[in-house]
Order: structure tokens, then C-alpha cells, then sequence
């Protein structure tokens, strides 16, 4: 049931334009289309794409069409012989938005009508060559009860209104743009828009508007203030303005993914759109800028210019990435961003390549295209262009950018057009280049080095080996960009002169290009003492690096000029360390604070006050799920136990001048939510938490009376989450008002799920169990599974791989009920059970046994089948 990359064949049939017609119902809505063929290819036999749709009627230019003719085929779509070279087809057929709890196609969600289309929904609206190489013109009339569906949204601009008799009224929406199915939208229902405008900088006034409930409209203002900003970002770094007098979004409370860029409606799950600063925290409040401005750029990026077949989605999504990191960098503070996003890339991305669903960026065959929505095609593909960048230049980058839109703007088209876009432009080969997107596998980076002192002659050498994946026993080196300095031994930056060059301008960074599998680079002209290098600068490639010795490191850690390599080695150290400790304690040892990291750490309180935000992520111990990475036979409850006696050292260790930084960050005026204040609540949250950590201290009523102060949700969240992982009274009584304080507002109520499914206390599994069956939890519900179990799943690692094997049988219940239910989200949940190569026999043995009791279910979706079966398959 694969399809394969290499299989692709051009659409036998185009269409040119499309009118669409819904007569809106819960349990029966009509849609009427009527689509302008074109044969393009050999064949007159033409198959349209269908799913879930009754068809009641067909014509072909006005004669009804009939068996054998029309032929109903066994994957829900339909083949109709002798077309001929142009005509019009007419279908009408019946859906059942009320039934559609896969949420993909139309679906009611609290009485309103929304659309998910990407990346195969379409074809469960109507009979199309549901494929993103067709790109129509659509014209979208719909109709329904005014009072139930006063408002009638699609893509594009507003083209007349009207009513009808029995209380039901019509509008008509034309999008002028040409495009694939999948970017097609509707949004009909009870909604009320918050509106501003936006005029482009050649003038064309845009009314913008986001669509919410009635009582959210207070809570819009962060989404509108990021897609302005996005607007003139795009603008003014590449020259890209919108392109129709509307933009709309939609918020939705059920919804698959975070958002889709649908043309001219964009349709939004509420996470990435409402926040107030008592229900929003933060992280959510950079969320919404981040997906906002994401959706807005795929304007250019995906839907001007879109995709040939989705093999190339990361064409879209790897690059659109790459802008809203861009963009985000540009808003905030570069530096803390940068790193926050390495961290969630190796948090999500680097397992993801070591594990049984590893995937080239631009993958060579899938069976659910849903399940390659991955870290891989999104965040390593923007990695890959971010090197492309580095490598060509900022300024043939744009050249590139120019030129891609130039020559593929309204086509669908190929990763290998974006690559020869970049390459035409700068006169740079980009062949070997290229290899990043085929070859799957994090590049594993050795460094060497050698110093002469008599001659101040410095070799470094660098060496690459990608490891083997599913499909993929054998690699070839990639180039990788290393951004570099090397510091003297009194940390002082060196002058950088090759062997050969001159010594007139060495600079003091420059970027190495390491193609080969080793190559030596050679220094001269450098003083006495051994260099110390400090390479990877900002994370110049998508690679694990090794070879730097600890001392080195911590030299790193305390002195070098790059943030991103400051805490980097940091975070290498103390990864270092806690290996070396839970090795320790598996001898029967008990771990104890290293005293070179808490020279660290102290190196970094005593900076901190001078940008809080990268102390915050500097004081942060790597997460255990990384440090179980690291090992070939992790063991989830001794990492577990020497992380959390750090924790509990430093809190102890540190604990006056952690009580002095929560006390001195307290911020009195009003919520603000700039960079600056944001690392402020965030080193001041963070020594909260070490404080609570240590016996002995008053980091618990610190904790207690944040919560009772009710601040704004960032500092609420934070002291929750200490009481909900201490034996603290109060934490029941806590997390009981939390609770009746906002029932009725579903995104706070998954804090209150995830909290608790990711609690560190021992009664965490029973307690997790205990929430599947609560009132408030819902499978229908996307954002509530993934509160619950996705959180317990893939953010517990001590609890979900508890040794009675009952934290993965939960897993795999949860999965088997979900599945008929929305299986595109029961897919994503299967992950964690697929990592049970790097666990020890007994824990394999029983993963496996769950994956082995899903993949038993009859009627098993072919996405949750196709990553049982991969995550079973590996030897
Ligand atoms: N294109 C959307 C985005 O990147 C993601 C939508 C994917 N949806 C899905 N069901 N696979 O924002
Ligand atoms: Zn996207």
C-alpha cells in the first residue's frame, strides 16, 4: 500500500475551474460542484479521489452519467470512461459533517462548520483529483439558517450575499488565485470577528479579521498584533506582499494540527490564537507568533508556489519554518530563540532520525502522508535551508528567494526547483548539497585536534559518519557548514589564518566547510598556549557533536563569545556528567553534585541578572528523555533519580541566591509580554522550581503563595507545576481550584490534564489513569489527548516506562480507543511505544507486546497501521 517517490506521474486530467455549492446540514449537507476539465494525458479515462461522500448524481455536460460509464471504485472514489478533451463534470453528493470526528474534510465543532483539507481531506467534500499538481480556480457558495450559521467564510474575496426563504440565507466567495484542493476552506457558524486592516506597501488596503466565539473577542489581540507584524516582515525582508483585499482567520477548539494556511481563511486551532495574560502563559503567548506568522508566510511559500506531490512537502514546510524562525528572531531576542529551537529540534527531530520512523527530509515512499507531518520534514527541513543560507549568503539567499517566486509562482513544483533556484543564483553547486534532503539520519560530527607550540600550528580535524536507518544501510558524507572561533587560553578570540593565506585579515570567526568523511584544517601564526575551539557557532548545522573534553567544555561554557555555544557546552557538561552518574549509581552509588558543574551553574547565576532569559535556558539540565538518547540501553528510573538529585543539590546549594533572584524578579507592574519580561518570569520561575526542590528551604510556600496570588497564568503554571510534583497539603486543594476556577475554558483545562500527566510523583500512573475517565476529558477532542496522553506518553519518560509495563498498556488502550475515533491523531500517539530498541529486554519485550495487541485490531487505520508496523519492523 506504499507510494513511492519515484512513481510520480503528471495529473491525466486538469481542472480549471471550480464552483462549488453547500447546502449546509449537521447530518446532510449537499454539495453541488461543477468542475471544467482538461485532458492532459493519453488516457480518457478519468479517476476522481472520494472518501466518506454519497454520491446522489453525476452528469458529464449535461447528460446523466451511468453505469457502466460511472463506476464506483473500491477506495470510495469514482472512474468515468470516454471522457472527452474538455467537458464539465457535475456530481452532487451528501455528507455528514455531524459523523466526521476524524476531523478532516467538513466537521461541526460546537455547532460550527470548519474545513480540514491538508493534506487529503478534500476528497471527503466532494469527488476530486484530490492532488496538490491540480491548482483550479474555485468559486464557493453557500447557504444555511441565519440564525444558527450567520456567518459564511471561504477562501478569497466576498462576492455577493443574500437570503432565502425558511430563514436561510447565501454568500458567494471567489478566490481569483489558482489553487490545489488542499488549501481549500469553509467556515460557516455562530462566530463574531474581531477586525483591524493592513495596507501594503503598494497600497492595497487589507481588512483583516479573526473569528472567534462570542466572549473570546478579548483575546484576539496578540494573533492580530503577529500578523501584522508578519505582513511587514515579509514585506520588508523579501519584498512579498498579500495578495487579496481579505484575510481571515477562524479559530477552532477541535482541530488535528496547529493551524492551516488555507488561501485568504486561515483556520486555527485556539491554542495558537486566544490568550489572555490570566489564561495564557508565555510559551503560549510565543506560540501564537510563531504559528500566526508560519501560516501567513505559507501565503508565498505553499500556496502561490506550492507543491508537485507531497513527497515535497518540506519544500513548503521546511522553508516556511525557516521564515517564521527567521521572523521570531527578529522579534524577540535572536540568540534565546535560536537555542530554544535547537533544543526542541534535538527533543523531537534527533529521536525521530534514531528511531524506526527515521525519514529523509524529503521522504521516498509513505503510506498515510498524515504521519509525515514530522520534525523531520518541518524542523530539520528548515535546518537545511537555515544552511543553505549560511552557505550561499544572506544576499544570494534573496537573490534565490526572488527567483524561485519568479519562475514557479502559481506551479506546483519540486524540492530540486527550490535548490536550483539557490544555485542559480549565487553560481554555487549545490549538488552534494542536496544529499541533506535524501539521506536520513542525524551526522554525527568527531572533532580532533593537534598544537605545535613551537610553530603555532593548529590542526583540526574534522570527521562525519551518518548511522544507518530503516531503508538507508549505508551514508554518504554531507556538507556541513561548521561556524567557528577558537579561543586562547585566556579566552581571548584568535586571529584565524589557514595554511596559505595571508596574514593581513585573519578574521576572528569564520565557517568551515567539511565535505569530505575527514578533513584536516590547518592553522598558523597562532601564540604559545593550545587553542580551545569552539565550533557549531548558533548551531551551524543539524548535527551531534563529540570529541571535546570536558575541561574544554566548561572553558566553553563560562568564556566563549557565541551564546549558542556558551550553552551548548553547558548542557554537553552536564549531559557528560549525568551519564557518568547514572552509570555510577547502577554500581550503587549515589549521585552528588559535580563540583565543575556547579561551577557552572554558579558561573551562570552570577551573569544572570544581565539577560535572564538565557539563564533561564543555560540553568535548565538536560531533559532525561536526552540523556536516554545518549545511551544505547537507557534506563528511564536511574536517569529519573540522578536528575532529580542535581535538581535537589543545586536548589540546596544555591539556595539563598535562588530565593534572592525570585524575589528581585518579582515584577509589580502590569503584564507585559516583550522579551525582556519574558526571561524575567522565566528565571525567576526557574529558580522557583530548584528552591522547591531542596528540603529545607521555603521554595514550597514561595510556591503556595505565588499560586494563591494569581499573578497571570506563566507564574500560576509555574508554582502549580512545583505543588503538583511535591507531597506539599496544599496541592490537592490547588489543583481542586484550579480546576472549578476554569472548567469552562478548554485550553486552561489541559494545563490542568498535562500538569498532572507529567508529575514526577510516584502515584503519577494510577493518577493518569484516573484522568481518562474523568467527565472533563474527551477523546473527540485532539488538544485534550494530546494534554493527557501525549503529554504522559512522550513527556513522562520515568512513569511511562514504569517496570510493571502498565504506563505502555495505557498508551496502547488509549490508541486502540482512539483510532476509529480520529485515527490521524491516534497515529501521532503511537510514537513512544516505537522506541523500545533503546530499552532494556524486559522493557522491549512488553512494548513490543502492546504494539503487537494494536496492530491485532480489526479495522486498524492505515496510518496507525503504518507506524505499529514500522515501529515493530526494526531489528
Ligand atoms: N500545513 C499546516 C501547517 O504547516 C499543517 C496541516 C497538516 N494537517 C494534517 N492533517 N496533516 O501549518
Ligand atoms: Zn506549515
Amino acid at each position: 500500500a506504499a507510494i513511492h517517490r519515484q512513481d510520480y506521474r503528471p495529473p491525466a486530467f486538469l481542472v480549471e475551474s471550480v464552483d462549488l455549492h453547500f447546502s449546509l446540514h449537521p447530518t446532510a449537507t449537499r454539495v453541488r460542484a461543477k468542475l471544467a476539465l482538461r485532458r492532459q494525458g493519453e488516457s480518457r479515462v478519468l479517476e476522481l479521489d472520494g472518501e466518506a461522500v454519497t454520491l446522489i448524481e453525476a452528469s458529464l455536460d449535461g447528460t446523466r452519467l451511468a453505469a457502466p460509464r460511472l463506476e464506483m471504485l473500491p477506495s470510495g472514489g469514482l472512474r468515468i470512461a470516454d471522457a472527452p478533451d474538455s467537458f464539465v463534470l457535475e456530481t452532487l453528493v451528501e455528507i455528514s459533517p455531524e459523523a466526521n470526528t476524524e476531523l478532516s474534510g467538513l466537521y461541526l465543532s460546537g455547532g460550527n462548520y470548519f474545513t480540514q483539507c491538508e493534506a487529503e481531506g478534500f476528497r471527503r467534500i466532494t469527488f476530486f483529483p484530490d492532488r496538490p499538481d491540480v491548482m483550479a480556480r474555485y468559486s464557493v457558495t453557500m447557504e444555511a439558517d441565519r440564525a444558527t450559521c450567520p456567518v459564511l467564510l471561504s477562501n478569497g474575496n466576498p462576492a455577493g450575499s443574500g437570503e432565502l426563504p425558511e430563514g436561510r440565507h447565501w454568500a458567494r466567495w471567489e478566490d481569483p488565485h489558482p489553487k490545489p484542493s488542499y488549501l481549500f476552506a469553509l467556515v460557516a457558524g455562530d462566530l463574531v470577528a474581531v477586525r483591524d486592516r493592513f495596507t501594503t506597501r503598494s497600497g492595497r488596503d487589507v481588512a483583516l479579521a479573526i473569528y472567534v466565539r462570542d466572549g473570546d473577542q478579548d483575546a484576539c489581540g496578540h494573533a492580530m498584533a503577529s500578523l501584522k507584524a508578519s505582513m511587514a516582515w515579509d514585506e520588508a525582508e523579501y519584498g512579498l506582499e498579500y495578495d487579496l483585499d481579505v484575510f481571515n482567520i477562524a479559530a477552532v477548539s477541535d482541530f488535528n494540527m496547529g493551524a492551516m494556511e488555507n488561501k485568504g481563511l486561515n483556520i486555527f486551532n485556539t491554542k495558537y490564537i486566544l490568550a489572555r495574560p490570566e489564561t495564557a502563559t508565555d510559551a503560549d503567548y510565543e506560540g501564537i507568533e510563531t504559528v500566526v506568522s508560519h501560516e501567513y508566510f505559507h501565503n508565498w511559500t505553499g500556496n502561490r508556489v506550492t507543491c508537485r506531490d507531497w513527497f515535497q512537502l518540506s519544500l513548503k514546510e521546511g522553508l516556511t519554518v525557516f521564515r517564521d524562525q527567521h521572523f521570531s528572531e527578529f522579534m524577540g531576542s535572536a540568540a534565546v530563540k535560536r537555542l530554544a529551537n535547537v533544543r526542541r529540534l534535538r527533543a523531537a527531530q534527533f529521536p525521530e532520525d534514531a528511531g524506526p520512523m527515521a525519514h529523509p527530509v524529503r521522504p521516498d515512499s509513505y503510506v498515510e502522508i498524515n504521519n509525515f507531518y514530522t520534525a523531520t520534514v518541518y524542523q530539520k527541513g528548515s535546518e537545511v535551508v537555515r544552511m543553505m543560507r549560511e552557505l550561499i549568503g544572506a544576499a544570494n539567499f534573496r537573490k534565490g528567494m526572488d527567483l524561485y517566486i519568479a519562475r514557479h509562482d502559481n506551479q506546483a513544483v519540486t524540492i530540486e526547483d527550490f535548490v536550483r533556484a539557490m544555485q542559480d543564483a549565487s553560481g554555487l553547486d549545490l549538488s552534494r548539497f542536496s544529499r541533506w534532503y535524501a539521506q536520513a539520519g542525524t551526522p554525527e560530527l568527531r572533532v580532533e585536534d593537534s598544537f605545535d607550540p613551537a610553530t603555532g600550528r593548529y590542526v583540526l580535524t574534522l570527521s562525519q559518519t551518518t548511522p544507518p536507518t530503516p531503508g538507508q544501510p549505508e551514508k554518504q558524507p554531507v556538507p556541513i557548514p561548521v561556524a567557528m572561533g577558537l579561543l586562547g587560553p585566556d579566552g581571548a578570540p584568535l586571529p584565524l589564518r589557514l595554511a596559505g593565506e595571508n596574514a593581513a585579515e585573519a578574521p576572528e570567526e569564520r565557517v568551515l566547510l567539511l565535505e569530505e568523511a575527514r578533513q584536516d584544517f590547518v592553522f598558523e601564526g597562532l601564540g604559545e598556549g593550545k587553542p580551545i575551539p569552539s565550533l557549531l557557532r548558533g548551531f551551524s548545522a543539524p548535527v551531534k557533536l563529540s570529541g571535546l573534553p570536558l575541561e574544554s567544555l566548561g572553558f566553553l561554557a563560562a568564556r566563549d563569545s557565541d551564546p549558542f555555544v556558551r550553552w551548548e557546552s553547558g548542557q554537553q557538561y552536564a549531559t557528560a556528567e549525568m551519564l557518568r552518574l547514572v552509570a555510577a549509581h547502577r554500581a550503587g552509588e549515589a549521585p552528588a553534585l559535580p563540583e565543575g558543574l556547579a561551577n557552572i551553574i554558579a558561573a551562570v547565576l552570577d551573569h544572570a541578572e544581565s539577560d535572564p532569559a538565557f539563564a533561564a535556558e543555560a540553568l535548565a539540565l538536560p531533559s532525561e528523555d536526552f540523556v536516554a538518547g545518549q545511551m544505547t540501553v537507557a534506563d528511564p528510573e536511574a536517569i529519573h533519580i540522578v536528575r532529580q538529585a542535581l535538581r535537589r543539590e543545586i536548589g540546596a546549594r544555591f539556595a539563598p541566591r535562588l530565593a534572592a533572584l525570585h524575589d528581585g524578579l518579582e515584577n509589580s507592574g502590569p503584564y507585559r509580554i516583550d522579551g525582556v519580561s519574558i526571561g524575567r518570569r522565566a528565571l525567576r520561575n526557574a529558580a522557583l522550581s530548584y528552591l522547591a526542590q531542596a528540603p529545607g528551604t521555603d521554595g514550597l510556600p514561595r510556591a503556595r503563595a505565588q499560586f494563591a496570588a494569581g499573578a497571570n497564568m506563566t507564574d500560576v503554571l509555574a508554582a502549580l507545576r512545583v505543588l503538583v510534583d511535591s507531597t506539599d497539603p496544599a496541592r490537592e486543594e490547588a489543583l481542586a481550584a484550579f480546576h472549578a476556577r476554569w472548567r469552562n475554558d478548554p485550553l486552561v483545562l489541559d494545563k490542568w490534564f498535562a500538569l498532572q500527566a507529567t508529575s514526577s510523583r510516584a502515584d503519577t500512573l494510577v493518577a493518569v489513569q484516573a484522568l481518562a475517565l474523568h467527565p472533563d476529558f474527551d477523546l473527540r477532542n485532539p488538544n485534550r489527548v494530546r494534554a493527557l496522553v501525549g503529554a504522559f506518553a512522550a513527556g513522562n519518560p520515568v512513569h511511562f516506562h514504569a517496570a510493571s509495563g502498565e504506563g505502555y498498556r495505557f498508551l496502547a488502550e488509549m490508541v486502540i480507543a482512539l483510532d476509529p475515533v480520529n485515527s490521524q491523531v491516534a497515529a501521532r500517539m503511537v510514537g513512544p511505544l516505537g522506541d523500545w530498541k533503546r530499552q532494556n529486554e524486559q522493557r522491549a519485550g512488553m512494548m513490543r507486546a502492546e504494539l503487537q495487541r494494536i496492530l491485532a485490531r480489526p479495522n486498524l487505520s492505515k496510518g496507525t497501521f503504518e507506524k505499529v508496523s514500522k515501529s515493530l519492523a526494526m531489528d
